[in-house]
């Protein structure tokens, strides 16, 4: 018995999908039964790299929603709209959906699993966080046991490639973004990957799964690479750290009324070399999560591309292909497989959170500076752990007879480090805060 697909979108990923089911051979045998009937695209003449049966292609995504050849609806065009709609309409005509779309996800995604709810239809969602890695169905089912207390990763694929290759080669962060492009690893508009946005997108999506309940998208803190100066990757390396953009959800408490506090965040981060997440290079994603009574468990993989991301999208079209097998869909939805919601999640400032930072300031190269900021963080409790000073003949150089000073904070509240930086800031000596930058 074959299954339907309608493919919205046939760019990178969907063209990655279609190359799936278009050679079944060694495969799942239930590959074999999917058959695409329709897809959709902006530009009929746009070259492809896969071909495709005669009059399979076409520019009306409404069009292949309501095909009623097409069982299950793929939505990988990306964007917020059309693409909700899309969603929603598939629906509300009693079709599952298949999306790797984390930024529709992560801020309607409570609206898409009512209706989805509704419906009794499934709207799985495994390519939208981690690109091959599956981690979306972990969190669902295979930790459910457990109490979620982080989840931390490095869930940007373009970002660490970006910052991979600058650590690596030195190379300048324009040719990388660009070569990141070219691989389809970044998203139709890049300033959602180096901006963090998209990383924003995908913890608030894991967070959500991990907490059970939405998160709100909108106050996440977002920080991404864009600013992050290639003289702290330096400087970070000489120190014994790597640069990474990590993205962190973290259980911090629960209000008197049950309402979760969740501290979610994306940043880059300076970890420790011999960090587990350390280690992770390129187009690579990892997903470090820490629960109770599992202990530490990590997901590692290609977070980005056609190929990793095709096999998420067509994992999850083979769990609504398996179910409908089965039968299964009559006897309603699989609470472990749909997207399920128990609690309520609210997001605190992050203020009590305690981790190193990193700071790089901009001085009057002149005797008792040191002095002034080692009594600005000691008045303010905060113990310091390194504290090198370079003579800045380099980039950044502005200052007649400047130094750079760099210091590495001991593990301290956040709201205790702040008090000092203002300190800091104001004293005569210090011309600028270059950087500040979380430590793991
Ligand atoms: P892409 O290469 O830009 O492809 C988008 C596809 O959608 C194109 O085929 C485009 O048509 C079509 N499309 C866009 N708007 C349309 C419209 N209004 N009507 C009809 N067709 C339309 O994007 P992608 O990289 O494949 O990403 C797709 C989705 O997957 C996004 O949500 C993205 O965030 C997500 N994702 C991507 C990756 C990755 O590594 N690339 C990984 C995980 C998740 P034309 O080809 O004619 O322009
Ligand atoms: N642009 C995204 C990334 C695609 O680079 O990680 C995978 O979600």
């Amino acid at each position: 018995m074959t299954i339907g697909i309608g493919l919205l979108g046939l760019g990178t990923v969907g063209a990655g999908v279609a190359a799936i089911l278009a050679t079944p051979q060694g495969r799942h045998p239930l590959v074999a039964d999917l058959e695409l009937k329709r897809v959709a695209v902006r530009d009929l003449a746009r070259p492809r790299p896969v071909a495709l049966a005669e009059g399979l292609l076409c520019t009306d995504p409404e069009a292949v929603v309501d095909d009623p050849a097409v069982e299950i609806v793929v939505e990988v065009m990306g964007g917020l709209e059309p693409a909700r709609s899309l969603i929603l309409r598939a629906i509300a005509a009693g079709k599952p959906v298949v999306t790797a779309n984390k930024a529709v996800i992560a801020r309607y995604g409570d609206e898409i699993a009512a209706a989805a709810q509704a419906q009794g239809v499934y709207v799985l969602i495994e390519a939208a966080v981690g690109g091959g890695i599956p981690i979306i169905e972990p969190l669902k089912q295979s930790l459910g046991g457990n109490r979620i207390q982080r989840v931390s990763g490095i869930i940007n694929g373009t970002t660490n490639y970006i910052l991979s290759r600058m650590a690596a080669e030195g190379a300048a962060y324009g040719a990388v973004l660009a070569d990141a492009q070219q691989l389809g690893y970044a998203e139709a508009d890049p300033a959602a990957d180096v901006q963090g946005g998209d990383a924003a997108d995908k913890i608030a999506i894991l967070a959500g799964l991990a907490y059970g309940g939405p998160v709100d998208r909108a106050a996440i803190a977002t920080e991404g690479i864009d600013r992050l100066d290639a003289r702290d990757v330096d400087y970070a390396a000489r120190l014994g750290f790597v640069v990474k953009l990590l993205a962190v959800a973290e259980h911090v408490g629960q209000d008197d009324d049950g309402v979760q506090k969740l501290d979610v965040r994306v940043h880059p981060t300076l970890l420790p070399k011999h960090h587990p997440l350390a280690g992770v290079h390129g187009v690579n994603n990892a997903i470090l999560v820490e629960g109770d009574p599992i202990g530490q468990v990590m997901f590692f993989g290609p977070g980005a591309g056609a190929g990793p991301t095709a096999s998420a999208v067509v994992a999850d079209i083979l769990n609504i292909a398996g179910i409908r097998q089965v039968g299964g869909a009559s006897a309603g939805l699989d609470p472990l497989l749909a997207a399920s919601s128990w609690n309520r999640c609210r997001l605190v400032d992050g203020l009590d959170s305690q981790h190193r930072n990193y700071l790089r300031l901009l001085t009057r190269d002149e005797a008792g500076v040191i002095g002034q900021i080692g009594s600005c963080f000691g008045a303010a409790g905060v113990s310091i752990q390194s504290i090198v000073q370079y003579e800045t003949d380099g980039p950044g150089a502005e200052m007649a007879a400047g130094a750079e000073i760099v210091v590495i904070t001991h593990q301290v509240q956040e709201a205790r480090f702040r008090g000092a930086l203002a300190a800091i800031k104001a004293l005569d000596a210090v011309e600028s805060v270059a950087a500040c930058l979380r430590t793991l």
